[in-house]
């Protein structure tokens, strides 16, 4: 028997999959303290892992564990060297999460340029159209957006935006000019000069060293004023403060912000009273569909890995 550990809760229907396979059994971990996790996963085979951090200090107490399943595909908050000196194998939901959050972004994208709290605030309060000339909203058609970072979710993305006639520019080093053309996008190969003509920026590109406050006070004064830059990746990628700053002194128009540099985001985090931003919780993948989806696909990959026939796609190469 192989003994699993399911950090956080996930979908009822990916815990089914364990319950109903004699190979496996399962404990649910909700207490995702550092000193619960050091004293618990020793005992297991392979985890289940939602935002929690793994850290090497953690990790180091792991001699059983053989794979860690990302629910999600995002992986910042797991020790990848101690992984790779400890060869222990990280998957992650590839197909499960690009729908929702690419729809999310075009919600944030919509919600901003339609001007729904203000229109909304307008009806309830009774004033109607008393102030309407005072609210601006504004179409997507013919406006430029940059999607910054073309993988899954960019590529999800990218056919909504053709579908509501944007222009679409695509930031990414790593894929070709030609990938992009495929579809329907133009390749930029400076992020700063992209920068400069958006309208609209999305970005979904990993949080490294290289992306870390990559959009700052400098590169914002370089944008129009009428920028609207959406970031459902991570938090980090932007330095919150320099957002703030720079939305107050009207530098761009507005931002959706689904991912915290710190989450959640502390009581003072200026972002919380800025109204030109609109917020989630770092829900944008987890849409009921989705919810299902990454929790099937990251038990299967633990059942796939034990039973040696994962699927690469779903393996992070270290
Ligand atoms: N908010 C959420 O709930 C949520 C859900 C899923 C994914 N995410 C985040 O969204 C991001 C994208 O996810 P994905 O599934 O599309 O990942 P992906 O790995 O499929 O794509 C990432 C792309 O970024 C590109 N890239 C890497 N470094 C870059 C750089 N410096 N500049 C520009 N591009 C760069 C890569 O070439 C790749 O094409 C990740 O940060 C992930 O953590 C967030």
């Amino acid at each position: 028997m192989f003994k699993i550990a399911i950090i956080e809760e996930i979908h009822k229907e990916g815990i089914k999959l364990l319950e109903n396979n004699n190979k496996f059994e399962y404990e649910i971990i909700r207490d995702t303290s550092v000193e619960n996790l050091k004293k618990k996963l020793p005992d297991f085979d392979g985890c289940t892992l939602r935002v929690s951090k793994l850290t090497a200090d953690i990790l180091a107490e792991c001699k059983k564990l053989k794979i860690i399943s990302r629910h999600g595909v995002g992986y910042d908050n797991v020790d990848l060297d101690h992984l790779k000196k400890n060869n222990i194998t990280l998957s992650i939901t590839a197909t499960a999460n690009a729908a929702a959050v690419s729809e999310h972004v075009m919600y944030m994208i919509l919600n901003l340029t339609k001007a729904k709290m203000a229109f909304d605030l307008e009806v309830r309060s009774g004033n109607f159209k008393k102030n309407i000339k005072n609210i601006e909203s504004f179409e997507l058609m013919d406006k430029e957006i940059l999607i910054s970072g073309f993988g899954r979710i960019g590529k999800s993305l990218i056919k909504k935006c053709l579908g509501f006639d944007m222009k679409v520019k695509v930031f990414d080093p790593f894929v070709t000019e030609s990938e992009v053309i495929k579809y329907g996008g133009i390749k930029v190969n400076s992020f700063d000069e992209g920068l400069k003509t958006l309208d609209f920026l999305s970005i979904h590109m990993p949080l490294n060293l290289e992306t870390k406050n990559l959009i700052n006070y400098k590169r914002l004064k370089t944008m129009k004023k009428n920028s609207i830059i959406i970031n459902t990746a991570r938090g980090g990628i932007i330095n919150e403060n320099d957002l703030n700053k720079a939305l107050n002194e009207d530098l761009i128009f507005g931002a959706g912000i689904d991912v915290f540099e710190n989450e959640p985001p502390e009581k003072n985090n200026p972002l919380l009273s800025n109204e030109k931003i609109i917020m989630s919780p770092h829900t944008s993948a987890l849409t009921n569909e989705c919810k299902i989806r990454m929790a099937k696909e990251a038990i299967n990959n633990i059942i796939d890995f034990f039973e040696n026939k994962v699927n690469n796609s779903m393996i992070v190469k270290l």
